[in-house]
């Protein structure tokens, strides 16, 4: 059943929602909530019914009651078979909202929208909104947020604190970056060690007074398996998978420093307290290093439910390898002609084994090689070897766009200020006929830089807003008078936000330290300016 719109005589796109919807009308007339204002709601979707009436609650202290008589209701939630997996039809008209979808999903982000066009993130007496018929899609299936907790960890609140900002502007995807060099951040109960010793680090690299040094301060942390079910469980109410992600084979000193028998040297010694990339990588010619991966995989896919599980496979430098017995003898046995081959092989050993258990594999784009398996998809960041990687849609590969000039959200924004994140467009340089195999975006939040909760959602906002732009609508006019609700939200959650939204400050010196890897100034000044 759709219920059909009642077309307005004064069409107007002005309707103040982040992300601008795929299509909006503003209709003549006004709507109000009531004391007795009922909802009527189709089975499927009373949860998202719920929710919204606790929203009303909070916003106007107004209970909504429900009914099972569709003529008595003010608020309908109707079952569509007319709208896209996603997406829903909002009706507001005749003193009537009805909402449309197919989808608990689509359900879910009718009453994100309606939050919005009702204003309930702020106490209000009155709760009234113009009337208006919004048709609402996203633009991309995979509309996704990376955040590494290895550089520096957060735990289940932070993680949490970012999932319902996601959820509350249409993103979809939360990718947890879960190990690297400095440290292993997720319990797996068959190598215990790889939290005992891999997820504490005996300093890190910082910056003060302009000297750059690794100071003695240990730092450490990880996921539990109970913190990984209350966040997943937490993310799915909020229609966000999470994607873990276990870097291999570079990336991969702090697992190495727990287990030294799977690295080509058996040297690893201590969880990496440096920044950059490190040689110690997995050995290619162990077997034993094949299964210990495989085991730890094996205990990430039970505990995410997840669709694709991330293998990294970026900076790999194969210094090691080349010096390896175990890996030349690997290289002969398999008539393989490259190193990078062997990195292909060793990919798809994990591939196949995931595969058997019903996951896909993600890999950033320098790992994946030509004689990667098509099916894996390619997270493309790399500024130089985007034109290749994206040249492999039309071979039919499947790609994720996260240009690091756009958006890696770790860059200052004097680097990368937020009309340059709005200006992307992930459709460049793709084959029209390609352009179904780009699953979507993604923003990255790396955290060398990124040492506490502040600094990380001062990254992020509302950079964050900026990617949902761009990731689930495609008409970016306005995103600037658009997110100020945005920010009067992360005002009253005292969230730290960029407050230099148009300019950043000091572009030429922000830059050039952020290469010097000082990247603190932007930050400290931020909290003198007002927008
Ligand atoms: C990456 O930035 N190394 C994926
Ligand atoms: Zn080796």
């Amino acid at each position: 059943m759709l219920i059909a719109p009642f077309w307005a005589e004064y069409p107007s796109d002005d309707m103040n929602i982040l992300p601008n919807p795929y299509k909006t009308e503003k209709l003549s007339g006004s709507f109000s909530i009531a004391e007795n204002s009922k909802i009527f709601c189709d089975s499927a979707f009373l949860t998202q019914a719920e929710r919204l009436a606790d929203l009303v609650y909070e916003s106007c202290g107004k209970f909504l009651q429900f009914t099972d008589v569709i003529e008595e209701a003010q608020i309908i939630f109707a079952n569509s078979d007319k709208t896209d997996p996603e997406g829903y039809i909002l009706m507001i008209s005749q003193g009537v909202v009805t909402v449309n979808a197919s989808t608990v999903e689509g359900c879910f982000y009718a009453v994100e929208t309606l939050r919005q066009v009702f204003n309930l993130d702020t106490k209000q007496e009155e709760i009234t909104c113009a009337n208006c018929y919004i048709e609402d899609k996203p633009r991309f299936y995979h509309r996704g947020l990376m955040v590494d907790i290895c550089r520096h960890f957060y735990g289940v609140d932070t993680l949490k604190q970012i999932v319902e900002l996601m959820s509350q502007v249409k993103l979809n995807k939360l990718h947890l970056h879960l190990t690297d060099d400095q440290g292993f951040r997720v319990q797996i109960d068959k190598y215990p060690l790889l939290t005992e010793i891999g997820s504490v680090r005996q300093g890190s690299e910082v910056v003060k007074d302009g000297k750059r040094y690794v100071d003695d301060e240990p730092h450490g942390g990880f996921l539990t398996k109970n913190d990984i079910a209350e966040l997943v469980s937490y993310a799915a109410e909020r229609n966000i998978e999470i994607i873990p992600e276990v870097d291999l084979p570079g990336h991969f000193v702090a697992a190495l420093a727990a287990y030294p028998e799977y690295s080509c040297t058996h040297q690893v010694s201590e969880v990496r307290k440096s920044w950059g990339i490190s040689k110690d990588i997995l050995c290619a010619g162990n077997d034993e290093s094949y299964e210990f991966v495989k085991n730890i995989l094996d205990e990430i896919a039970e505990m995410f439910p997840s669709e694709y599980i991330h293998l990294g496979g970026d900076e790999v430098p194969k210094d090691r390898w080349c010096n390896c017995k175990l890996c030349r003898e690997r290289m002969a046995e398999l008539k393989l002609n490259s190193y990078d081959e062997l990195q292909a092989h060793m990919v798809e050993v994990f591939r196949k084994h995931l595969e058997a258990k019903g996951k896909k594999v993600i890999c950033w784009n320098d790992g994946v090689k030509q004689a990667t398996d098509l099916d894996i998809v390619s997270q493309v960041w790399t500024p130089f070897k985007r034109k290749k990687a994206i040249k492999q849609t039309k071979r039919g590969r499947k790609v994720i766009l996260s240009p690091c000039f756009r958006l890696y959200f770790d860059y200052p924004y004097a680097l990368t200020p937020l009309r340059k994140t709005l200006k992307f467009n992930p459709y460049r340089g793709v084959a029209k006929h390609a352009r179904k195999n780009v699953l979507g975006v993604e923003g990255t939040l790396w955290t060398e830089y990124v040492s506490c909760p502040d600094r990380l959602f001062f990254q992020l906002l509302p950079r964050l807003d900026a990617l949902s732009e761009v990731a689930w609508g495609s008409r970016k006019k306005g995103f600037f008078k658009r997110v100020t609700r945005r920010l009067e939200l992360y005002d009253k959650l005292g969230l730290t936000y960029n407050k230099r939204l148009r300019k950043p400050v000091g572009r030429a010196t922000t830059v050039r330290k952020f290469f010097r890897r000082d990247s603190d100034v932007e930050f400290s000044k931020n909290k003198q300016y007002e927008n």
